[in-house]
């Protein structure tokens, strides 16, 4: 298929089989860079380096200047949307998030969706700067977390081992959490709207706890509320592609990736790529899923497992990816050595 796009991401996620696969990897732009720490000591806190425009974009830059991915993901969080529906959300140092906890009908009729445009304007900001420094090449990559997802931190406080107190009212009160589930899929719509208009050319939905829901409740929370923001988006751009991550979902993806018209799939490290190939290929784009800790490996070992992957899936419509994201303690001459492989046509 051709589609007359210089952009390789699109070109694949508008179903091409590239020799060179496109490539880039979620968390990019992190911990790992010592340049992104020197950058990071800069501000009081992680929420206001997300709404400092002049840092975010240069923190979205960072990975590209070094190793020249083909896409440039935001630098945001998918918790700014809850912050700005009023939430209180803080990042301490080793704890993850911390937000005020969300747990009923109540609460949910207190967030102001009214503010989402205006308090997030600083990210639609920088994606306009990134836009504006980057080559054609390279497609900005907007995101925002799947309602479940999302929902898991507001109702938890944060991160969470066994997810009792989001999946005990989810359980409960099933209408009730749907308030919640309905807010989210709006909001998110209205953000990721506002990232495209400034600029994304595709976005991203993290749907980062989609695996630890029965099947019932993966119908309902999230492929529900993904498909609906995949059609409100088609409605308002009919060019941007979407790609749907739903970790952990397992047999699911076949049906999550049917259901919810997404453009491309994102594997995690767990779905066996002959799988992805045979089952997920034939309905869209799949991305992934190396295993982030072959980048901390490196060597022989992350160039096998990166040859076995691109052999597997690369004569489909493929993105190169990690399973999940980058970890800090990456070192970053191995994300180089990525870069170099990510550069050779691997033999059939
Ligand atoms: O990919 C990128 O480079 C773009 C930026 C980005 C961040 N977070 C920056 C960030 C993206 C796409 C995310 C997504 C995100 N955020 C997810 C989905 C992906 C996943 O990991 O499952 C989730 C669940 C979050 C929520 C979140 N934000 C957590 C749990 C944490 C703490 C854990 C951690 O890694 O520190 C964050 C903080 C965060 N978001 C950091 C970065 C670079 C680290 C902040 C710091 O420097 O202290």
């Amino acid at each position: 298929m051709q589609s007359g796009q210089a952009k390789p991401l699109l070109r694949a996620l508008a179903g091409e089989a590239l020799s060179l696969p496109p490539w880039w990897l979620m968390r990019q732009a992190g911990r790992y860079l010592p340049e992104y720490r020197q950058v990071r000591a800069k501000a009081s806190d992680f929420v206001e380096l997300c709404l400092t425009p002049a840092l975010a974009a240069d923190l979205t830059l960072q990975p590209i200047r070094r190793y020249g991915m083909d896409g440039a993901i935001l630098f945001s969080d998918i918790l700014m949307l809850p912050y700005a529906l009023g939430q209180k959300l803080a990042f301490h140092e080793g704890e993850g998030p911390i937000l005020e906890r969300i747990e009923n009908t109540t609460e949910v009729a207190r967030l102001d969706s009214g503010r989402i445009s205006s308090s997030l304007d600083a990210v639609f900001e920088t994606a306009r700067r990134v836009k504006g420094a980057l080559d054609p090449r390279t497609a900005l990559i907007g995101f925002a977390g799947a309602p479940w997802t999302v929902a898991t931190y507001m109702v938890e406080g944060g991160r969470s081992r066994d997810f009792r107190r989001v999946k005990s009212w989810a359980y409960r009160d099933p209408h009730g959490f749907d308030a919640l589930i309905d807010l989210l899929a709006e909001g998110t719509i209205e953000y990721l709207a506002g990232q495209i208009e400034a600029g994304a050319d595709l976005v991203q939905l993290f749907d980062s706890w989609a695996g630890v829901l029965p099947e019932p409740a993966f119908e309902r929370w999230v492929i529900g509320p993904t498909r609906r923001i995949v059609t409100g988006l088609r409605q308002r751009f009919a060019n941007c592609p979407v790609i749907g991550f739903p970790r952990g979902a397992g047999v699911l993806h076949e049906r999550y990736l049917r259901e919810t018209g997404v453009d491309g799939i994102g594997i995690d490290t767990a779905v066996p790529p002959g799988y992805a190939h045979q089952n997920l290929q034939l309905y869209g784009t799949v991305q992934g899923n190396l295993d982030p800790v072959m980048l901390i490996a490196g060597g022989t070992a992350l160039e096998e497992a990166v040859r076995r992957l691109r052999r597997a899936l690369g004569k489909g419509p493929y993105i190169f990816n990690l399973g999940h994201g980058v970890l800090p303690e990456t070192p970053p001459e191995n994300v180089q050595a990525l870069a170099r492989l990510m550069a050779e046509a691997t033999d059939p």
